[in-house]
């Protein structure tokens, strides 16, 4: 399929996709995001596919939603089609890995699509915020919440309230992003993780995503409940048995995602 907003590859078994719309620092209007939906169903069919990058240019991941493309939606616009949501979750909803690799700026609806990822490296220009309160709305793609849980509250507090940005320092220390490379390095080093992630077995990679979600939506006795049933079907897999051969007999494993 042809794309206007997004360059879509493909690296061995990983999948890229790079928001493309530099005049507007990326800013995620609709199409842009029902293309990342076309591209997202396309790398989650693909059984050659192990992982998957999102990243933008050097100066932005993304500026936020499209703020001329809101502007003059009104209350049932927005109502009547889960504005923007909807389609945004997707991101969330992915099975295999994603990985976000930041530059520039991560702001509103960018911000929001990061902590949609799985993790986020980031460049050492890396901005992010939420500075949605400064258009007289709220963060709508999962800000306060996801936000809250990666920073603590009196963090994500300050910048949904204020709109302030937050370095890549500071979004290390806060435990925002996983790692922050130079910029140079940015989009090799996402690739190359990715590629390390894409080799392992593709199912209990899977598996351990699932359980690492669940941190996030249960009770710690459910989450460590849940954990262990999914360790215990990893057990089922050959690719265990495969990855506990391998060890055992000095040698690399070779697995065959089953
Ligand atoms: C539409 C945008 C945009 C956006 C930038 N542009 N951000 N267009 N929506 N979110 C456009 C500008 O209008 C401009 O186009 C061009 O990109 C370059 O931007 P400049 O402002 O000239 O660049 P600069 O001076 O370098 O400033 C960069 C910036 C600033 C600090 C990132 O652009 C900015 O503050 N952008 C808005 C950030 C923001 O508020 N994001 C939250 C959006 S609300 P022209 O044509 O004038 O050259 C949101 C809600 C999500 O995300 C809700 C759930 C989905």
């Amino acid at each position: 399929m042809a794309y206007n907003n997004i360059i879509v590859e493909t690296q061995g078994a990983v999948g890229l996709i790079r928001l493309n719309r530099p005049k507007a620092l990326n800013a995620l209007c609709q199409e842009l995001t029902e293309e990342m939906t076309v591209a997202l169903d396309a790398f989650e069919a693909n059984d050659d596919i192990g992982a998957i990058v999102i990243t933008g240019s050097d100066k932005a991941f993304a500026a936020g939603a499209d703020i001329k493309e809101m502007q003059s939606k009104t209350y049932m616009d927005v109502y009547k089609n889960d504005f923007i949501t909807a389609t945004w979750e997707r991101v969330a909803r992915c099975r295999k890995p994603v990985i976000a690799a930041v530059a520039g700026y991560a702001l509103g609806g960018g911000c929001e699509l990061a902590m949609m990822c799985d993790f986020i490296l980031a460049a050492d220009n890396a901005q992010f915020g939420q500075p949605e309160i400064k258009l007289g709305t709220i963060p709508g793609a999962g800000g306060t919440q996801r936000l809250t849980r990666f920073v603590g509250k009196s963090k994500a507090m300050e910048m949904c309230l204020t709109g302030r940005m937050m370095d890549a320092e500071e979004a290390e220390r806060s435990g925002l992003v996983s790692r922050i490379v130079p910029l140079d390095d940015l989009e090799d080093e996402a690739l190359k993780v990715a590629a390390k992630i894409a080799d392992l077995s593709r199912p209990v990679v899977m598996m351990c995503k699932e359980s690492v979600n669940k941190a996030y939506e249960t009770t710690l006795k459910e989450g460590i409940m849940f954990e262990r049933r999914v360790f215990h079907s990893t057990f089922a897999t050959e690719d265990q048995k495969e990855g506990m051969a391998a060890f055992a007999e000095k040698r690399s494993a070779a697995f065959k995602h089953q």
